[in-house]
Protein backbone atom coordinates (compact mmCIF):
# COMPACT_ATOMS: atom_id res chain seq x y z
CA UNK A 1 0.00 0.00 0.00
CA UNK A 2 1.78 3.48 -1.53
CA UNK A 3 0.02 6.24 0.95
CA UNK A 4 0.26 10.14 0.00
CA UNK A 5 -1.07 12.61 2.59
CA UNK A 6 -0.86 15.89 2.20
CA UNK A 7 -0.92 17.94 5.13
CA UNK A 8 1.26 20.55 7.01
CA UNK A 9 4.16 18.36 8.17
CA UNK A 10 5.59 19.26 11.31
CA UNK A 11 8.42 17.58 13.44
CA UNK A 12 12.16 18.14 14.83
CA UNK A 13 15.79 17.11 13.29
CA UNK A 14 17.35 18.15 16.31
CA UNK A 15 16.65 19.45 19.76
CA UNK A 16 15.58 23.39 19.82
CA UNK A 17 17.55 25.28 22.46
CA UNK A 18 16.14 25.71 25.69
CA UNK A 19 13.79 28.38 26.30
CA UNK A 20 14.14 29.63 22.30
CA UNK A 21 11.00 30.42 19.81
CA UNK A 22 14.04 30.51 17.15
CA UNK A 23 12.98 27.44 14.55
CA UNK A 24 16.39 25.67 15.23
CA UNK A 25 15.72 22.44 15.21
CA UNK A 26 12.16 22.55 13.99
CA UNK A 27 11.25 21.02 10.26
CA UNK A 28 7.96 22.79 9.37
CA UNK A 29 6.79 21.86 5.84
CA UNK A 30 3.38 23.57 5.41
CA UNK A 31 1.43 22.17 2.38
CA UNK A 32 3.51 18.93 1.74
CA UNK A 33 2.74 15.66 0.83
CA UNK A 34 4.07 12.32 3.21
CA UNK A 35 4.69 9.37 1.29
CA UNK A 36 4.23 6.22 3.16
CA UNK A 37 5.00 2.77 1.59
CA UNK A 38 3.97 -0.06 4.19
CA UNK A 39 4.56 0.52 7.40
CA UNK A 40 7.40 3.17 6.69
CA UNK A 41 7.81 6.86 5.87
CA UNK A 42 9.26 7.34 2.08
CA UNK A 43 9.53 10.76 1.66
CA UNK A 44 7.83 14.06 1.20
CA UNK A 45 7.03 16.26 -1.69
CA UNK A 46 5.65 20.10 -1.94
CA UNK A 47 1.87 20.09 -2.37
CA UNK A 48 2.17 21.23 -6.02
CA UNK A 49 4.04 18.07 -6.73
CA UNK A 50 2.13 15.51 -5.85
CA UNK A 51 3.21 11.49 -6.41
CA UNK A 52 2.26 9.35 -9.58
CA UNK A 53 -0.83 7.54 -9.77
CA UNK A 54 0.70 4.49 -8.14
CA UNK A 55 0.20 6.31 -4.63
CA UNK A 56 -3.19 6.93 -2.59
CA UNK A 57 -3.64 10.50 -2.65
CA UNK A 58 -5.62 12.31 0.95
CA UNK A 59 -5.63 15.42 1.04
CA UNK A 60 -5.98 17.10 4.60
CA UNK A 61 -4.73 20.38 3.41
CA UNK A 62 -4.78 23.30 6.13
CA UNK A 63 -4.60 20.05 8.94
CA UNK A 64 -1.24 19.22 10.48
CA UNK A 65 0.66 16.00 10.77
CA UNK A 66 2.73 15.38 13.53
CA UNK A 67 4.77 12.21 14.51
CA UNK A 68 2.53 10.07 17.06
CA UNK A 69 2.94 11.63 20.42
CA UNK A 70 5.15 8.96 22.94
CA UNK A 71 3.54 8.81 26.51
CA UNK A 72 6.83 7.06 28.46
CA UNK A 73 4.89 7.13 32.18
CA UNK A 74 1.75 5.40 32.14
CA UNK A 75 -0.63 3.36 33.94
CA UNK A 76 -2.89 0.93 31.92
CA UNK A 77 -5.35 -0.34 35.26
CA UNK A 78 -5.91 3.57 36.21
CA UNK A 79 -8.38 4.35 33.66
CA UNK A 80 -10.49 3.28 35.98
CA UNK A 81 -9.86 5.77 38.81
CA UNK A 82 -8.59 9.09 37.00
CA UNK A 83 -10.42 12.15 38.29
CA UNK A 84 -10.73 10.41 42.05
CA UNK A 85 -10.98 12.89 44.72
CA UNK A 86 -9.35 14.60 47.45
CA UNK A 87 -6.31 12.33 47.98
CA UNK A 88 -2.03 12.61 47.92
CA UNK A 89 -0.06 9.76 46.65
CA UNK A 90 0.38 7.39 49.48
CA UNK A 91 -3.40 7.28 50.74
CA UNK A 92 -4.72 7.52 46.56
CA UNK A 93 -2.98 4.50 46.36
CA UNK A 94 -4.11 3.05 49.32
CA UNK A 95 -8.18 4.25 48.74
CA UNK A 96 -8.50 3.97 44.81
CA UNK A 97 -5.88 2.45 43.22
CA UNK A 98 -5.26 -1.12 44.74
CA UNK A 99 -8.35 -1.30 44.78
CA UNK A 100 -8.67 -1.26 40.93
CA UNK A 101 -5.57 -2.85 40.19
CA UNK A 102 -6.48 -6.15 42.00
CA UNK A 103 -9.13 -6.43 39.48
CA UNK A 104 -6.58 -7.25 37.12
CA UNK A 105 -5.67 -10.76 38.17
CA UNK A 106 -8.64 -11.85 36.06
CA UNK A 107 -7.40 -12.30 32.37
CA UNK A 108 -10.52 -11.42 31.28
CA UNK A 109 -10.32 -7.85 32.74
CA UNK A 110 -6.85 -7.56 31.85
CA UNK A 111 -7.65 -8.27 28.12
CA UNK A 112 -10.46 -5.82 28.00
CA UNK A 113 -8.55 -3.20 30.05
CA UNK A 114 -5.37 -3.63 27.55
CA UNK A 115 -7.49 -3.08 24.60
CA UNK A 116 -9.55 0.07 25.83
CA UNK A 117 -6.66 1.40 27.25
CA UNK A 118 -4.33 1.32 23.83
CA UNK A 119 -7.69 2.73 21.91
CA UNK A 120 -7.36 5.68 24.27
CA UNK A 121 -3.90 5.81 23.71
CA UNK A 122 -4.22 6.18 19.90
CA UNK A 123 -7.74 8.21 20.19
CA UNK A 124 -5.73 11.06 22.04
CA UNK A 125 -2.56 10.95 19.73
CA UNK A 126 -0.08 9.01 21.04
CA UNK A 127 1.67 6.08 19.33
CA UNK A 128 3.78 4.71 21.64
CA UNK A 129 4.33 4.33 25.65
CA UNK A 130 5.88 3.26 28.03
CA UNK A 131 2.96 1.10 30.36
CA UNK A 132 2.49 -0.03 33.75
CA UNK A 133 0.20 -2.43 34.21
CA UNK A 134 -0.15 -4.52 37.14
CA UNK A 135 2.00 -7.29 39.39
CA UNK A 136 -0.47 -9.75 37.35
CA UNK A 137 1.62 -11.73 34.83
CA UNK A 138 -1.83 -11.93 32.83
CA UNK A 139 -1.96 -7.97 32.64
CA UNK A 140 1.25 -7.78 31.01
CA UNK A 141 0.73 -10.25 28.60
CA UNK A 142 -2.53 -8.87 27.76
CA UNK A 143 -0.92 -5.50 26.86
CA UNK A 144 1.39 -7.23 24.53
CA UNK A 145 -0.86 -8.94 22.85
CA UNK A 146 -3.11 -6.00 22.41
CA UNK A 147 -0.20 -3.74 21.01
CA UNK A 148 0.63 -6.52 18.77
CA UNK A 149 -2.80 -6.58 17.44
CA UNK A 150 -2.35 -2.95 16.98
CA UNK A 151 0.82 -3.02 15.58
CA UNK A 152 1.94 -0.53 17.89
CA UNK A 153 5.53 0.01 19.70
CA UNK A 154 5.13 -0.74 23.50
CA UNK A 155 7.45 -1.05 26.44
CA UNK A 156 6.35 -2.60 29.31
CA UNK A 157 6.52 -5.11 31.64
CA UNK A 158 4.86 -7.27 35.08
CA UNK A 159 5.16 -4.75 37.71
CA UNK A 160 7.35 -6.11 41.00
CA UNK A 161 5.96 -5.42 43.85
CA UNK A 162 6.29 -7.82 47.45
CA UNK A 163 6.08 -5.90 50.35
CA UNK A 164 3.51 -3.10 51.89
CA UNK A 165 0.67 -3.66 49.42
CA UNK A 166 -2.93 -6.26 49.72
CA UNK A 167 -2.17 -9.57 49.12
CA UNK A 168 -3.37 -9.98 45.91
CA UNK A 169 -1.09 -7.71 44.55
CA UNK A 170 1.93 -8.70 45.76
CA UNK A 171 4.58 -11.53 43.81
CA UNK A 172 7.73 -13.26 45.78
CA UNK A 173 11.48 -12.90 44.30
CA UNK A 174 11.76 -16.39 43.06
CA UNK A 175 8.46 -16.10 41.29
CA UNK A 176 8.57 -12.91 40.16
CA UNK A 177 11.89 -13.73 38.33
CA UNK A 178 10.37 -16.67 36.85
CA UNK A 179 7.50 -14.73 35.03
CA UNK A 180 9.94 -11.90 34.44
CA UNK A 181 12.45 -14.41 32.27
CA UNK A 182 9.58 -16.25 30.47
CA UNK A 183 7.91 -12.46 29.47
CA UNK A 184 11.38 -11.52 28.30
CA UNK A 185 11.79 -14.23 26.28
CA UNK A 186 8.48 -14.47 24.95
CA UNK A 187 8.38 -10.52 24.20
CA UNK A 188 11.40 -8.74 24.17
CA UNK A 189 12.40 -7.43 20.48
CA UNK A 190 9.78 -9.44 19.02
CA UNK A 191 7.91 -6.91 16.08
CA UNK A 192 7.39 -3.66 18.03
CA UNK A 193 7.51 -4.90 21.57
CA UNK A 194 9.64 -4.04 24.47
CA UNK A 195 10.42 -5.60 28.02
CA UNK A 196 10.81 -3.09 30.73
CA UNK A 197 11.79 -4.44 34.37
CA UNK A 198 8.73 -2.58 36.50
CA UNK A 199 9.41 -1.76 40.13
CA UNK A 200 6.55 -0.10 41.41
CA UNK A 201 8.55 2.14 43.71
CA UNK A 202 11.34 1.25 46.51
CA UNK A 203 8.45 1.18 48.83
CA UNK A 204 7.20 -1.59 47.68
CA UNK A 205 9.91 -3.81 46.87
CA UNK A 206 12.11 -5.44 49.42
CA UNK A 207 15.86 -4.78 48.99
CA UNK A 208 15.97 -8.48 47.44
CA UNK A 209 13.79 -7.93 45.20
CA UNK A 210 15.14 -4.47 43.91
CA UNK A 211 18.78 -6.93 44.02
CA UNK A 212 16.75 -9.05 41.32
CA UNK A 213 15.43 -6.65 39.12
CA UNK A 214 19.16 -5.18 38.96
CA UNK A 215 20.49 -8.47 38.29
CA UNK A 216 17.78 -8.79 34.98
CA UNK A 217 18.86 -5.45 33.95
CA UNK A 218 22.57 -6.62 34.02
CA UNK A 219 21.87 -9.98 32.41
CA UNK A 220 19.61 -8.96 29.66
CA UNK A 221 21.33 -5.09 29.17
CA UNK A 222 23.50 -6.84 25.81
CA UNK A 223 22.87 -4.83 22.62
CA UNK A 224 21.36 -7.59 21.14
CA UNK A 225 18.58 -6.65 17.89
CA UNK A 226 16.58 -5.06 20.44
CA UNK A 227 18.89 -3.33 22.63
CA UNK A 228 18.95 -4.38 26.36
CA UNK A 229 15.53 -4.62 28.26
CA UNK A 230 14.33 -1.50 29.69
CA UNK A 231 13.62 0.38 33.55
CA UNK A 232 10.65 1.52 34.70
CA UNK A 233 9.89 2.81 38.43
CA UNK A 234 8.81 5.80 40.23
CA UNK A 235 11.04 8.60 42.43
CA UNK A 236 10.67 11.44 44.58
CA UNK A 237 7.45 12.43 43.61
CA UNK A 238 6.12 13.35 47.16
CA UNK A 239 7.82 14.26 50.38
CA UNK A 240 5.86 11.65 52.92
CA UNK A 241 6.83 9.16 50.44
CA UNK A 242 10.44 10.86 50.09
CA UNK A 243 10.68 10.44 54.25
CA UNK A 244 9.28 6.94 54.11
CA UNK A 245 11.70 5.58 51.68
CA UNK A 246 14.40 6.73 54.02
CA UNK A 247 13.37 5.04 56.65
CA UNK A 248 13.29 1.93 54.47
CA UNK A 249 16.66 2.50 53.29
CA UNK A 250 18.38 4.49 55.90
CA UNK A 251 21.84 3.50 54.33
CA UNK A 252 21.04 5.07 50.86
CA UNK A 253 22.29 8.76 50.63
CA UNK A 254 18.86 9.70 49.07
CA UNK A 255 15.81 8.08 47.35
CA UNK A 256 17.39 8.10 43.47
CA UNK A 257 20.54 6.54 45.91
CA UNK A 258 18.43 3.30 46.42
CA UNK A 259 17.89 2.59 42.71
CA UNK A 260 21.83 3.17 41.68
CA UNK A 261 22.57 0.72 44.76
CA UNK A 262 20.71 -1.71 42.89
CA UNK A 263 21.88 -1.45 39.55
CA UNK A 264 18.64 0.04 37.77
CA UNK A 265 20.07 3.01 36.52
CA UNK A 266 21.20 3.27 33.41
CA UNK A 267 20.02 4.30 29.63
CA UNK A 268 17.26 2.69 29.40
CA UNK A 269 15.86 3.59 32.23
CA UNK A 270 12.30 5.97 33.03
CA UNK A 271 11.90 7.32 36.14
CA UNK A 272 8.63 9.35 36.82
CA UNK A 273 8.51 12.11 38.91
CA UNK A 274 11.46 13.11 39.56
CA UNK A 275 10.70 16.59 41.68
CA UNK A 276 12.53 15.81 44.84
CA UNK A 277 15.81 15.33 43.88
CA UNK A 278 18.98 17.38 44.23
CA UNK A 279 21.97 18.12 42.50
CA UNK A 280 24.14 14.47 43.10
CA UNK A 281 21.08 13.13 42.30
CA UNK A 282 20.95 14.97 38.84
CA UNK A 283 24.77 13.87 38.04
CA UNK A 284 23.82 10.35 38.70
CA UNK A 285 20.76 10.39 36.52
CA UNK A 286 23.22 12.77 34.10
CA UNK A 287 26.51 10.28 34.31
CA UNK A 288 23.93 7.03 33.52
CA UNK A 289 21.75 8.32 30.99
CA UNK A 290 18.66 7.44 33.01
CA UNK A 291 15.92 9.69 32.11
CA UNK A 292 12.72 11.88 34.21
CA UNK A 293 9.32 11.02 32.84
CA UNK A 294 8.01 14.65 33.94
CA UNK A 295 4.13 14.03 34.69
CA UNK A 296 2.73 17.56 35.42
CA UNK A 297 -0.82 16.72 35.02
CA UNK A 298 -0.34 14.09 37.89
CA UNK A 299 2.02 16.31 40.23
CA UNK A 300 -0.36 18.79 40.06
CA UNK A 301 -4.28 16.70 40.70
CA UNK A 302 -1.85 15.14 43.20
CA UNK A 303 -0.75 18.21 44.36
CA UNK A 304 3.01 16.40 44.38
CA UNK A 305 5.08 19.78 43.64
CA UNK A 306 6.86 21.39 40.60
CA UNK A 307 9.21 19.98 38.68
CA UNK A 308 12.84 21.57 38.27
CA UNK A 309 13.01 21.54 34.36
CA UNK A 310 15.58 24.52 34.44
CA UNK A 311 18.06 22.34 36.69
CA UNK A 312 17.37 19.03 34.38
CA UNK A 313 18.35 21.40 31.59
CA UNK A 314 21.37 22.58 33.72
CA UNK A 315 22.66 19.61 34.65
CA UNK A 316 21.94 17.93 31.82
CA UNK A 317 19.90 14.96 32.66
CA UNK A 318 17.39 13.58 29.63
CA UNK A 319 13.49 14.44 30.07
CA UNK A 320 10.83 13.13 28.72
CA UNK A 321 7.14 13.70 29.08
CA UNK A 322 4.10 11.83 30.68
CA UNK A 323 0.39 11.56 31.18
CA UNK A 324 0.93 9.49 34.27
CA UNK A 325 -2.78 8.48 34.03
CA UNK A 326 -4.17 7.68 36.55
CA UNK A 327 -2.48 10.22 38.60
CA UNK A 328 -2.28 12.30 35.70
CA UNK A 329 -5.77 13.83 34.78
CA UNK A 330 -5.82 13.42 30.92
CA UNK A 331 -4.13 10.54 28.40
CA UNK A 332 -3.30 13.97 26.06
CA UNK A 333 0.26 14.85 25.42
CA UNK A 334 -1.19 18.26 24.72
CA UNK A 335 -3.13 19.23 27.61
CA UNK A 336 0.62 17.57 29.34
CA UNK A 337 2.31 20.33 27.29
CA UNK A 338 0.23 23.12 28.14
CA UNK A 339 0.36 22.30 32.11
CA UNK A 340 3.98 21.34 31.68
CA UNK A 341 4.42 25.15 30.85
CA UNK A 342 2.14 26.46 33.81
CA UNK A 343 4.46 24.57 36.22
CA UNK A 344 7.44 26.10 34.82
CA UNK A 345 5.64 29.67 34.77
CA UNK A 346 5.17 28.92 38.25
CA UNK A 347 8.96 28.22 38.86
CA UNK A 348 9.37 31.64 36.72
CA UNK A 349 10.76 29.82 33.77
CA UNK A 350 9.21 29.81 30.29
CA UNK A 351 8.77 26.14 28.42
CA UNK A 352 8.63 26.73 24.15
CA UNK A 353 6.64 25.38 22.46
CA UNK A 354 9.49 23.60 20.36
CA UNK A 355 10.89 22.15 23.67
CA UNK A 356 7.29 20.62 24.56
CA UNK A 357 6.86 19.16 21.31
CA UNK A 358 10.63 17.89 20.43
CA UNK A 359 10.35 16.34 24.16
CA UNK A 360 7.01 14.28 22.89
CA UNK A 361 8.23 12.91 19.96
CA UNK A 362 12.28 12.87 19.02
CA UNK A 363 13.28 13.34 22.17
CA UNK A 364 11.67 11.21 23.72
CA UNK A 365 12.43 8.59 20.87
CA UNK A 366 16.18 9.42 21.41
CA UNK A 367 16.10 8.77 25.26
CA UNK A 368 14.10 5.66 24.47
CA UNK A 369 16.92 4.52 21.93
CA UNK A 370 14.12 4.34 19.42
CA UNK A 371 14.72 7.22 17.52
CA UNK A 372 16.12 5.18 14.08
CA UNK A 373 11.85 4.49 13.78
CA UNK A 374 9.82 6.52 15.46
CA UNK A 375 9.81 10.34 17.02
CA UNK A 376 10.17 11.79 13.52
CA UNK A 377 8.85 11.86 10.19
CA UNK A 378 12.16 11.16 8.07
CA UNK A 379 12.73 9.14 5.25
CA UNK A 380 12.51 4.84 6.75
CA UNK A 381 10.68 6.10 10.00
CA UNK A 382 7.42 3.82 10.80
CA UNK A 383 4.51 5.33 9.42
CA UNK A 384 2.99 6.15 13.47
CA UNK A 385 1.19 9.63 12.14
CA UNK A 386 -1.64 11.74 13.85
CA UNK A 387 -3.68 14.35 11.68
CA UNK A 388 -4.37 17.15 14.10
CA UNK A 389 -7.54 20.27 13.16
CA UNK A 390 -5.11 23.72 13.79
CA UNK A 391 -8.25 24.41 15.68
CA UNK A 392 -11.50 23.48 17.49
CA UNK A 393 -14.35 25.57 18.23
CA UNK A 394 -15.15 29.19 17.92
CA UNK A 395 -12.55 30.47 20.46
CA UNK A 396 -9.71 28.30 19.27
CA UNK A 397 -10.60 29.03 15.44
CA UNK A 398 -10.46 32.67 16.18
CA UNK A 399 -7.01 32.51 18.01
CA UNK A 400 -5.58 30.45 14.80
CA UNK A 401 -7.08 33.29 12.48
CA UNK A 402 -5.07 36.23 14.67
CA UNK A 403 -2.15 33.96 14.68
CA UNK A 404 -1.92 32.98 10.59
CA UNK A 405 -3.23 36.29 9.58
CA UNK A 406 -6.58 35.43 8.96
CA UNK A 407 -7.78 39.03 10.63
CA UNK A 408 -8.16 41.91 8.53
CA UNK A 409 -5.73 44.36 10.33
CA UNK A 410 -4.05 42.25 12.61
CA UNK A 411 -0.29 41.38 11.61
CA UNK A 412 0.30 37.34 11.32
CA UNK A 413 2.29 36.25 14.38
CA UNK A 414 5.39 33.86 13.90
CA UNK A 415 5.58 30.11 13.82
CA UNK A 416 6.24 29.77 17.28
CA UNK A 417 3.11 31.86 18.10
CA UNK A 418 0.99 29.73 16.62
CA UNK A 419 2.02 26.45 17.38
CA UNK A 420 2.11 27.39 20.96
CA UNK A 421 -1.40 28.40 21.11
CA UNK A 422 -2.53 25.61 19.23
CA UNK A 423 -0.95 22.95 22.23
CA UNK A 424 -2.35 25.49 24.43
CA UNK A 425 -5.86 24.62 23.68
CA UNK A 426 -6.02 21.54 21.55
CA UNK A 427 -6.59 18.20 22.83
CA UNK A 428 -8.01 14.82 21.62
CA UNK A 429 -11.09 16.34 20.39
CA UNK A 430 -8.55 18.21 17.93
CA UNK A 431 -7.20 14.95 16.25
CA UNK A 432 -8.53 13.89 12.89
CA UNK A 433 -7.04 10.19 12.18
CA UNK A 434 -4.17 8.30 13.72
CA UNK A 435 -2.10 5.69 11.59
CA UNK A 436 0.02 2.70 13.08
CA UNK A 437 2.65 1.48 11.32
CA UNK A 438 1.45 2.90 7.81
CA UNK A 439 -2.17 1.59 8.63
CA UNK A 440 -5.19 3.96 9.69
CA UNK A 441 -6.57 2.98 13.08
CA UNK A 442 -9.98 2.33 13.23
CA UNK A 443 -11.32 4.17 16.72
N1 LIG B 1 4.13 5.64 43.11
C1 LIG B 1 3.95 4.31 43.28
N2 LIG B 1 2.91 3.86 42.55
C2 LIG B 1 2.41 4.93 41.91
C3 LIG B 1 1.33 5.11 41.00
O1 LIG B 1 0.60 4.18 40.64
N3 LIG B 1 1.12 6.37 40.54
C4 LIG B 1 1.92 7.42 40.91
N4 LIG B 1 1.66 8.62 40.41
N5 LIG B 1 2.93 7.28 41.77
C5 LIG B 1 3.18 6.05 42.26
ZN1 LIG C 1 2.93 6.53 37.75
Amino acid sequence: MKLALRADLLDFTHAPAWGSTALDGVRYRPDHWLLVDGPRIAGALPGHAPPGPDWQQHDHRGQLLLPGFIDTHVHCPQLDVIASYGTGLLDWLQTYTFPAELRYADPAVAQAGAARFLDALLAHGTTTAVVFPTVHKVSAEALFAAADARGMAIITGKVLMDRHAPPGLMDDVAGAQADCEDLIQRHHGQGRKRYAVTVRFAATSSPKQLAMAGELCRRHGGPGAAGGVYMQTHVAENTDEVRWIAQLYPEARSYLDVYHRHGLLHERAVLAHGIWLDAADRALLRDSGAQIAHSPTSNLFLGSGLFDWQAAVDTPHRVSLASDVGGGTSLSLLRTMAEAYKVQALRGTRLSAWTALHTATLGAAEALGLAQDIGHLGTGAMADLVLWNWAQGPVAVHRDAIARGGVPGVPAQDLHARVFAWLTLADERNRVATWVAGRRAAL
